[in-house]
């Protein structure tokens, strides 16, 4: 055990928000020792290269920071749990597939083997964070396990929700709107609580870190979640009647956000939300609002996903209608396929959706994207040659019947889009899923534009 250290950190996953989080507690507090396990060998070892398992801004420039000096990765777990003090777990928490709950429901036993793995290796007394999204009152279940040990070590259960989101997660963590962490009121749930706090406040004002009782923290990460989800889903049903009514979104947008109660961020019209949590915390909360009997907020919040399942569906009808109501054999160029931009994440994409409603058409799909290449194609690998892959966005478009913007990456504002013009066929379409486009400029070139929540421009 290293005892230039003050204190001995592990995290149990390190995936998208194990990485960033722990790279910055490394960062900012040398005097800690912190370790990143994982079960996936390959991840493990691309940690320690200048190749990480994610793409995320300024990243690797924090890794580096730390790494060697008190940022450690390795593989085995059960020695990482018998050395730490501290323990966060941040593993996956998908939606449960098989059996009761499928399809809503989290399915935690990743997280309930890390519970095993910590009992089984524990020999001294140590605090447990919930990093991961997790239904309300899982600490409970946790605690049942841990107590579980014929050893009588103690443990100290806490929620600690992470509130980053991808493409920005490094000035997320380091500037938090918020921590939250949550404890039992008990004394040692209160020492623990003083503990982590007191490693936040490293870096983050103390007025930013928020406590509360471990139930309300747990909820708040769902609720949160659920809110963010519910305001782009808010604006996407608006974004349907102004395709009808010839209003604006991008104006209905601007003139609600003004308004201080309501807030401007958030109200971006678009194909639909993706990305690994939304449709799976919105799910879970449905789930456990069943469970409790309250079929009506259960049914609120699951016409959320719903909406968006719909914007999805309406963006790719609006393609095939258009287009002379086929698109087969169609070349049809996808503009990013990753769920938002500054990120190579394709989890819960609406790209995948519109892909393969495409493919089911009979469609030829040319992929292009800056960063989720990889990804797209262990995505779609199934529809084998009826999906190209192009790192570059003018050679995808070479030919292509249509362009549909997926992803808001800002180099799709700039691209020449006369060349792009010139090597398209006719009539040209271009379908902006994300609004990002000079649509006036593009139709003057020749193209017939179709941006989301606002009228078409066509030449037909
Ligand atoms: P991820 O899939 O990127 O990472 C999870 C990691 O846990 C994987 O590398 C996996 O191999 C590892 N793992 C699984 N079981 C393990 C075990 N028994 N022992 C050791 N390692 C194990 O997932 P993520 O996106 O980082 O999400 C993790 C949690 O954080 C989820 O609950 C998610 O809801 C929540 N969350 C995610 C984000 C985000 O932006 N991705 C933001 C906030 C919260
Ligand atoms: C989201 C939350 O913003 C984080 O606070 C949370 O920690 C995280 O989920 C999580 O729990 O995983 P993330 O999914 O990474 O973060 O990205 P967001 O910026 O929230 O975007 C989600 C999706 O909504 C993307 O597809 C994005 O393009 C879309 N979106 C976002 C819109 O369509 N319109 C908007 O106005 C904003």
């Amino acid at each position: 055990m290293e005892m230039r250290f003050d204190k001995r950190i592990l995290c149990i996953g390190a995936g998208y928000v194990g990485g960033p989080t722990m790279a910055m507690i490394a960062a900012k507090c040398p005097q800690y020792q912190v370790t990143m396990v994982d079960v996936k060998e390959e991840k493990i070892a691309a940690w320690q290269t200048d190749n990480l398992p994610i793409y995320e801004p300024g990243l690797l420039e924090l890794v580096k920071q730390a790494r060697g000096r008190n940022l450690f990765f390795s593989t085995d777990i059960l020695a990482g749990i018998r050395e730490a003090e501290i323990i966060f777990v941040s593993v996956n928490t998908p939606t449960k597939s098989f059996g009761e709950g499928a399809g809503k429901a989290a399915d935690l036993q990743y997280w309930e083997k890390t519970a095993r793995s910590i009992v089984k290796a524990s020999e001294s007394p140590k605090i447990i964070v919930e990093k991961s999204t997790l239904p309300v009152r899982t600490a409970k279940a946790m605690e049942r396990i841990l107590s579980a040990n014929p050893k009588g070590v103690r443990f100290e259960v806490l929620s600690n929700p992470e509130f980053l989101a991808e493409g920005t997660a490094v000035t997320d963590l380091e500037n938090p709107d918020r921590v939250l962490i949550g404890s039992r009121e008990t004394e040692s749930g209160l020492r623990a609580r003083r503990e982590l706090v007191d490693i936040y406040a490293n870096w983050v004002p103390r007025e930013k870190i928020l406590t509360s009782n471990v139930w309300s923290a747990e909820l708040s990460k769902l609720a949160a979640n659920a809110f963010l989800a519910q305001r782009i889903s808010s604006i996407n049903s608006i974004s349907a009647l102004c395709e009808r009514t010839r209003a604006d979104i991008a104006e209905v947008s601007r003139a609600i956000g003004m308004d201080q109660r309501i807030g401007s961020r958030f109200l971006q019209a678009s194909v639909g939300f993706g990305g690994s949590c939304f449709k799976k915390d919105i799910l879970n909360l449905v789930y456990i609002c069943e469970n409790y009997g309250l079929q009506e907020i259960a049914e609120y919040w699951q016409n959320v996903v719903k909406i968006n399942e719909y914007q999805e569906h309406r963006f790719v009808k609006t393609m095939i209608r258009v287009m002379f109501n086929t698109v087969a054999d169609k070349r049809i160029a996808l503009f990013g396929f990753s769920f938002k931009k500054d990120t190579g994440d394709t989890r819960e994409s609406a790209a995948i959706y519109v892909a393969r409603k495409l493919l089911a058409e009979n469609a030829r799909v040319i992929v292009t994207d800056p960063q989720a290449l990889p990804n797209a194609r262990e995505e779609l690998k199934d529809a084998g040659a009826a999906v190209e892959y192009e790192e570059d966005p003018y050679r995808a478009a070479e030919n292509a019947h249509a362009i549909a913007v997926l992803t808001e990456w800002d180099l799709y504002r700039e691209l020449d889009y006369r060349r792009i013009y010139a090597s398209v066929e006719k009539p040209a379409f271009i379908f902006d899923g994300r609004n990002i486009l000079p649509h006036q400029e593009l139709y003057e070139i020749g193209f017939n534009v179709f941006p989301i929540g606002k009228p078409s421009l066509r030449h037909f």
